[in-house]
């Protein structure tokens, strides 16, 4: 699996902060053996973030995007705006976990905005902007993000959902 992180701030964008969500994020994806392939550090600008994640799902062809920050209620924050603007299918559920998994570490979970989809073969992530926060949610995710990359591919229920008992609709 290829995957490729979006670091969106402005204080990190103009060089007035270090981006330390990024580097985070990287190393827990290759500990899991997912392997970084690109990093962008954007301010919070729907077109420059729109730009980046159009460039991460096309011509990189990730498997897998990672945002990191522009979730929250702050007059700039537009990171889910923007992200919903490129993706060409929603995937609720998992912005939906990442919340409901966070709650119980911090009521302040119920402050991120961020969500997720998909745009082509490319499944999308928003994740909040602090180290932490961002390694908590990728930590909720992670079990997944195999088998999504999978079902993506055309490739459906295999192992994984085997595994888990692999019940189905009945055929009609
Ligand atoms: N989720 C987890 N798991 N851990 C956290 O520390 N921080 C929250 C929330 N989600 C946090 C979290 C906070 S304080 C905010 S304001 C929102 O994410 C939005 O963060 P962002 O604007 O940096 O994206």
């Amino acid at each position: 699996m290829k995957a490729a992180i979006l670091t969106v701030s402005d204080r990190c964008a103009r060089g007035e902060a270090e981006d330390h969500s990024g580097p985070a994020l990287s190393q827990a994806l290759e500990a899991q053996g997912i392997h970084v392939a690109a990093r962008a550090v954007v301010p919070d600008e729907v077109g420059a973030i729109k730009r980046q994640l159009v460039r991460m799902s096309g011509e990189l062809g990730v498997d897998l995007v990672f945002t990191t920050g522009g979730t929250g209620f702050g007059p700039r924050d537009v990171t889910p705006e923007a992200t919903e603007a490129v993706i060409e299918r929603r995937a609720p559920g998992i912005a939906e976990a990442i919340r409901a998994g966070s709650l119980p570490k911090t009521p302040t979970a119920m402050l991120s905005r961020g969500t997720a989809g998909l745009r082509g073969r490319t499944l999308i992530i928003n994740l909040p902007g602090s180290p932490r926060g961002a390694l908590e949610c990728l930590e909720i995710v992670s079990p997944v993000l195999g088998h999504a990359v999978e079902m993506i591919a055309g490739e459906g229920h295999s192992t994984e959902a085997k595994r888990h008992g692999g019940a189905r609709a009945p055929a009609e």
